[in-house]
């Protein structure tokens, strides 16, 4: 039987958000394979209102996929590893500050990037905070012919920092983690591995293509970002207390906002994020069937 879930559509070109549920309550394979349906149908999905602990939460992302281990193991919670800790604390060094606060989809400087993001709300601030989000797929079935043709089969070329946008004195690795990381291949043209989907694989650690001259790699990673960054396929999304908010990472770009880093009442946010790799088990049992 269906799971009862009340579904409404976010404000923007794309975005779902359902409440009436208590996952404390009900993970149940009925819910979650709305839930999976919804997220890749919309890109990103708010889930509304819930209460959970830790181990729930934890429990919740391993029903995406295989949370991944965060590069930065000081953001990391000591009992559930899988949690990031995201704070606007007055106490956060400089360069850790505002890291997120450029156009990109997560780990794509890793051989398997992140497959989807979830942040669950435990506070945030009276003002600010919003998250920046951009539908790749969307931005894919408005580009002309031509350049579908162009990347079509295309391999984009990706580093720690590549991104243009990123002051060097705020990225937020040290040197040697970047090396670690090395120069990762991706599909330009990604295929979402669930729906089949076609969208435009240009995070924010893209900095070239294979085959084409650097200046010639680096022109059309930003001609691709100008266009999937324009207002008919961007939209935000402020998390609250409560909500688990998730993207698409196949489907979607996104950035941070500036905030105010304050410990004082109404300014404070926490967000903990989990990032999974890999699919949901219960999507593959689906393309296995
Ligand atoms: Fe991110």
């Amino acid at each position: 039987m269906e799971a009862a879930l009340r579904v409404t559509t976010l404000p923007g070109p794309f975005g779902a958000a359902v409440d009436e549920i208590d996952l404390a309550q009900d993970m149940s394979d009925d819910t979650m394979r709305r839930l999976i349906g919804l997220l890749h149908e919309h890109q990103i999905l708010a889930i509304k209102g819930q209460s959970l602990t830790n181990a729930d939460y934890v429990r919740f992302g391993y029903k995406w996929g295989k949370p991944l281990a965060f590069a930065m193991q000081n953001h990391r919670r000591d009992d559930h590893p899988e949690m990031i800790r995201i704070t606007n604390s007055a106490a956060t060094p400089a360069r850790y500050r505002d890291g997120a606060k450029h156009w990109h989809c997560d780990s794509t400087y890793e051989e398997v990037p992140a497959s989807v993001t979830m942040l669950y709300g435990v506070e945030a601030p009276a003002e600010g905070g919003e998250t920046l989000l951009a539908s790749t797929s969307l931005a894919y079935d408005a580009l002309d012919p031509a350049m579908k043709d162009r990347i079509e089969g295309m391999t984009g070329l990706h580093c720690l920092g590549g991104s243009p946008e990123l002051p060097g004195e705020k990225i937020p690795f040290v040197p040697e983690e970047t090396a670690r990381h090395g120069i990762r291949k991706h599909p330009m043209v990604m295929r979402h591995p669930v729906t089949g989907r076609k969208s435009i694989f240009t995070s924010g650690t893209a900095f070239g293509a294979e085959g084409l001259e650097k200046d010639e790699g680096r022109a059309l990673i930003d001609t691709l970002r100008r266009h999937i960054t324009r207002p008919e396929f961007t939209t935000s999304y402020k998390i609250e207390a409560g909500d688990i908010f998730l993207w698409d990472n196949f489907q979607t770009l996104h950035s941070a906002t500036a905030i105010e880093y304050s410990d004082e009442d109404g300014k404070r946010r926490l967000l903990y994020r989990i990032s999974t790799k890999g699919l949901p088990d219960l999507c593959r049992e689906a393309i296995a069937a």
